[in-house]
Parts: C-alpha cells; structure tokens; sequence
C-alpha cells in the first residue's frame, strides 16, 4: 500500500503543478445537475456535479444516468490547449439505497438498522448499494450519515443509525467498507454535532462542551476514517452558535490535523452563502476553515468569481487552493476514476442487479431484523396463516409511505406507482395469508385526518387485525416536530419562503398528528378485534393510546421496499430481533419521559426458521 500511496501522491504533484488557477477553482466547484451542461462542465473545469434529492434525468431509469454521466465525463476527458483531462466525480444522496432511481432496491433508512443490531448485514447493504448506484454510472453517494441523534423531534432522527455513538460507531466502518470496496466514494456525514442540535431544529445550534461533542458526535467518525472514507461533508448545524461551515478548528485542526483525514471535505447545499453578508467573504471564510469542494447548486459561476477574488486579493492562500484540489485528486486517484473509463463502458453500468431478487432479498432481511416488538398481549404474535385477518390502516397498502423521504423524490413518495418491484405490507400478508382480507384504504395511501369511509369500521368477524398507521414521508426541516414559524435566517431550504420550514407538527403525539389512526384502531379493538398495530415512522412517537388499544404493536421505522419482510415475521416465519436504538418517548407532555429505554425489545419465543448461526445481531 506505501508504494501505491507515493505513486498517487505523486501523480497528484505532477498534474497539480499543470493546473491553472481556474482549473483548481473548477475543481473545487459542484453545481447541481439541472445548472449546468456538460459544455460548461468542460468550460469551467468542474470537479463535480451532483443530483439534489429526486434530481433524476430522463425517464429516471439506470439507463437515463448513465448516459447523463456518460455526457458529462466525456466533456470532462476532453483535454485541449485550455482543458485539462480531470474525470468529474457524480455525487448523489443514495443513503437507503439509490432509491432516487425507479426500481431499485430500497433499504430500511438507517434507525431500522439501528435496531436490527447486526453490523456484518449493514455492511452487505453497502456492498449492494454500492452495485445499485455503479449501475447507474455514479461514484460518490452522499452517505453515511453518522449523526447520533440526541432529541427524536429532529427530523432527520431516521437517518442516525442510534442515540448511542458507540453503535453508530459499530456500523461506520462497515457501511464505509461496504460502500467504498468495489472503487465507490463514500461521504461520512454531517460533520459534527448535527444531531446534538437544541430541541432538535434541523440545522440548529449544538450547544454542548468540547468533551462531550468529541465522546457523542466525533467519535463515530474514527472508525469511518479507519475504513478509509474518501470524502466528509459538513454539518449545515452550529456547534455553539459558530456555523460548523466557518469552523477551522473542527475542520482544520481535528478533522484533517489530530484525526489524520486525507480525503476532501465538501460542504452541504448551499452551506457557504449564509456564512456572511457579503459573498466573496462567506467564500473565503469556508474555503479557510478547509472546506475543500463547495456544493453550491445554482450560484456556482458566483463561487468561482468571489473564490478567484479571493485569491487574488490575498483572503485565500493559493496553498489553501492547492491542499484543497490535492485532496480532490487524491480522492479521484484513490477509488480509480481516471483509469475507470467513460461511464457507458464500465463494468456494472446499466448492471442487470439493479434491483434483482437477491439485493431485495438483503432488504428484506433487514427489514425483518429491523422490527421491534413493544407489546404483545395474550399472545396475539405470531398470527395465524390460516386466520381471517383484517389487514387496514393508511399505509397498508403504500411502498411510498415504508419508503420515506429521500426516494424517489427529495420528501419521498406516497403510493405504489413509483416504488417498482417491491410489496407493500399488505402485498406481504396477502401472499402468505389466505384468509386476510384488505379493509377500508384501498392503498394509495391517501391524506387526510377523517381517514377514508370503512377504515375501522369494516364488517364481518375476524380473528385478528392488523393496523398499519404512522407518518407520511419527509425530509430535513421539514421532518421537524416544533412550534410553525422563521426558525432562523439563512435557512437552505426553503419551501414556504425565507426563513421558515413548515415543521411535520408540534407534538411527538400520534393521536394529535394522525388521529385516524387511533380511530382504526379503537373501531376494532372496540369490537373485541385484537389489534396487531404496525407503527411506519422516522422515530420514536408518544403512542401511549394507541398502545393502550392494541393487543400488539410493532415499532417498523421506514422499513423500504420490501414491506413483504413485516408478514415475515407477525406470521411466525421469524421471530423479532430488533432493539429500540434510542428511548421511547411517553407521556402527554411530560417531556423527556421515557417509556420504553433503548434495548428494549420482545421475542415471540416462536419461529419456523431462524437465521444462520453468526449471522447474528446482537
Ligand atoms: C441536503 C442534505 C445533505 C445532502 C445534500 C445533497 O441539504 O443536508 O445530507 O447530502 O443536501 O442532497
């Protein structure tokens, strides 16, 4: 390995010395896919091009990427008297898979993983995920995120793994191993503290001490980097009211200086703008804390005026500069890019595992794992095959709702028609369970708080029923549970205006946010129905009535596209495995009252099968 790293060291000397200033600069520069063309890619010397959350090209089949890619990697390879040969590197947010794509493998998002417990399974998910995104012509996903998610209002909970950076930690180096090992580009993220932010406001301010930032939030970034993770992004957070974009000692001194990090950092979306009032200013400020490639969407022709301002007028080293596209090359070199060849020709473009059975079979797994039992009263697990089973609920019958934000679209999907090849809950039950029946919400997974006519209040005598309820998908901010209104200026995001992310709600209460469910249930239970409740959510919820109503309930997080693996287990096929990765919120404002503490977790004590011995969770 020594003499590989000197021969990439010295390949990134020798055509450093060759770049011009604007070819560093281009370098340094990633716009968003819908801003700039393969021509301007070539014009600008761009280092990088990336699709924002459902950004998708064509028709948004593997095939469409590629050749996108294909266009821009061929502008980037044409070297001429004012162009130098430097392969862009395509990066998109394939964090539970490359769920952007239509037909691809969904996984549970990442707090399911966190219950299944089972760091070997977490590292084939990055080792198929890694395949499904190669398929599509990409290098570089935007993941994992390593955030420890200290307060579940966050919206972004179901993207942390755990509220224990000790399993965080666990799964870092696997995902990273698995996503990096057949010449992908990992991106740990988002660094430091995002989910240690004060009541959980996404993209807020982290007040904690030194201490314990370095014990909660850096230290799952250690065995990330053992891994060997090419790339890490930047918190769009505080940590103590300074912007972790402007911070050069988080960057600068612990990330590259005390913790060795040779990759690149990148900054998040639109994350240098708000830094200051005054542009060139805001760029020199993260260009020398260390930020090295600057996501900058739209505005990117102003970065790399206000950057060679910045370097003309003596605000930015040309060292800083040539650290920074250093690290760029480096990065390229490294995962192979320059050898790999124009995308169309790659081994795995257009790959025929593109969400086949057997990557499915992997997330059906998880999703199996991932369950976690919270009650099971009377016995009413496992259900019966052979049973009249009433299956119902909003997300019964909607793969868009398992899915949750980031597929597909940016804020997720809701229905069947644009999640391809998977099943959905009630998909899952029918094929094992003769005797089920589907009740009032006939899929589609509509809105609405009455709930559609039926839902609960079905006829006919039935053994057991199983209720699907939870939240719609989301994304960011806009998961967020606080008060409605401008949560500080500068925000990145801004679907309803300046300054203010319409939150998902004020409150962790289910009853409150989705009082539909609580009527399903309640219709049935009143009945004499034993309820099965399968809960679909980015995080814990206040459920304290619901589960006061059901006979069963089962916490399914955002368990992807194979809902089929759920029938897996409230059938017996497998038993429950799962753990709750954080503590479970109860109480009607009681706040910080914990029902069910992280680890919990109950076993049918029943199973047809079970899985291969060291194929274990914990
Ligand atoms: C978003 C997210 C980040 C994502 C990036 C690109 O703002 O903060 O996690 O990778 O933009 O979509």
């Amino acid at each position: 390995m020594a003499g590989r790293a000197s021969d990439i060291e010295e390949r990134v000397r020798e055509l450093l010395a060759r770049m011009s200033l604007d070819q560093k600069i281009g370098q340094m520069t990633q716009p968003e896919r819908t801003h700039v063309s393969p021509e301007e890619v070539k014009r600008h010397h761009i280092g990088s091009v990336l699709s924002g959350g459902g950004s998708c090209p064509g028709d948004n089949r593997p095939a469409d990427w590629v050749a996108m890619n294909d266009a821009y990697w061929t502008a980037s390879m044409e070297e001429d008297e004012d162009h130098l040969a430097i392969p862009i590197l395509y990066g998109v947010d394939a964090i539970h898979g490359n769920a952007n794509v239509l037909g691809a493998t969904v996984f549970p998002h990442n707090i399911g993983l966190g219950a299944a417990g089972d760091p070997e399974l977490v590292e084939r998910i990055g080792r198929v995920t890694a395949r499904e995104v190669r398929a599509a012509g990409v290098d570089w996903t935007f993941a994992p995120t390593l955030a420890v998610a200290r307060d579940v209002r966050w919206g972004r909970t179901y993207e942390s793994y755990s509220e224990d950076p000790g399993v965080v930690g666990e799964y870092a180096g696997r995902i990273v191993r698995g996503l990096q090992g057949g010449g992908g580009v990992a991106c740990a993220k988002h660094w430091v503290g995002d989910g240690g932010t004060r009541d959980g406001v996404d993209q807020g301010d982290t007040v904690v001490s030194e201490e314990e930032l370095r014990r909660v939030h850096i230290a799952p970034y250690v065995s990330a980097l053992e891994a060997g993770a090419l790339t890490v992004m930047v918190s769009l957070s505080s940590w103590n009211g300074e912007k972790c974009h402007a911070h050069r000692y988080l960057i600068r001194d612990v990330l590259k200086g005390e913790m060795g990090f040779r990759g690149f950092v990148v900054s998040d979306w639109n994350g240098v703008e708000p830094l200051a009032g005054d542009h060139g200013e805001a760029v020199a400020m993260a260009v020398n804390a260390g930020i090295d490639m600057v996501m900058v969407p739209e505005r990117w022709m102003e970065f790399i005026g206000a950057l060679r301002e910045g370097v003309e007028g003596g605000d930015v080293a040309v060292e800083r500069i040539d650290d920074a596209v250093g690290r760029i090359l480096r990065v390229k070199f490294e995962c192979g890019l320059f050898e790999r060849g124009r995308p169309w020709g790659r081994r795995g473009a257009n790959g025929s595992s593109f969400g086949s059975r057997a990557h499915r079979e992997v997330a059906r797994e998880a999703v199996r794992k991932s369950l976690v039992l919270l009650k099971n009263e009377g016995g009413v697990l496992p259900l019966d095959k052979g049973g009249r089973i009433l299956v119902t609920g909003w997300g019964v019958d909607d793969r868009g709702r398992l899915c949750g934000g980031f597929t597909v679209e940016w804020q997720g999907v809701l229905g069947n028609d644009r999640i391809e090849g998977g099943t959905s809950v009630w998909e899952g039950i029918r094929a094992v369970a003769p005797g089920a029946v589907l009740g009032g919400v006939g899929g589609g997974g509509g809105e609405g708080v009455g709930g559609p006519p039926g839902m609960g209040e079905e006829e006919g005598d039935f053994d057991a029923a199983v209720v699907v309820i939870g939240e719609r998908p989301y994304a960011e901010g806009l998961g967020d549970i606080r008060e409605a209104g401008p949560v500080r200026p500068g925000t990145n995001h801004l679907p309803a205006g300046p300054g203010v992310l319409e939150p998902y709600g004020d409150t962790l209460e289910l009853a409150v946010l989705h009082p539909e469910d609580l009527r399903a249930i309640r219709g049935l239970s009143g009945r004499g129905i034993p309820v099965v409740a399968v809960l679909v959510s980015g995080r814990p919820l206040v459920v304290d009535e619901e589960l006061a109503a059901s006979a069963g309930f089962v916490a399914a997080w955002l368990p992807g596209s194979e809902g089929g693996g759920v029938a897996d287990v409230l059938f017996g096929d497998f038993d429950f495995v799962g753990r709750l990765p954080m503590g479970w919120p109860g109480g009607v404002g009681d706040a910080g009252e914990v029902l069910f503490a992280r680890g919990y977790g109950l076993r049918m004590g029943v199973a047809r099968r079970s899985y291969p011995p060291g194929a274990g969770t914990r």
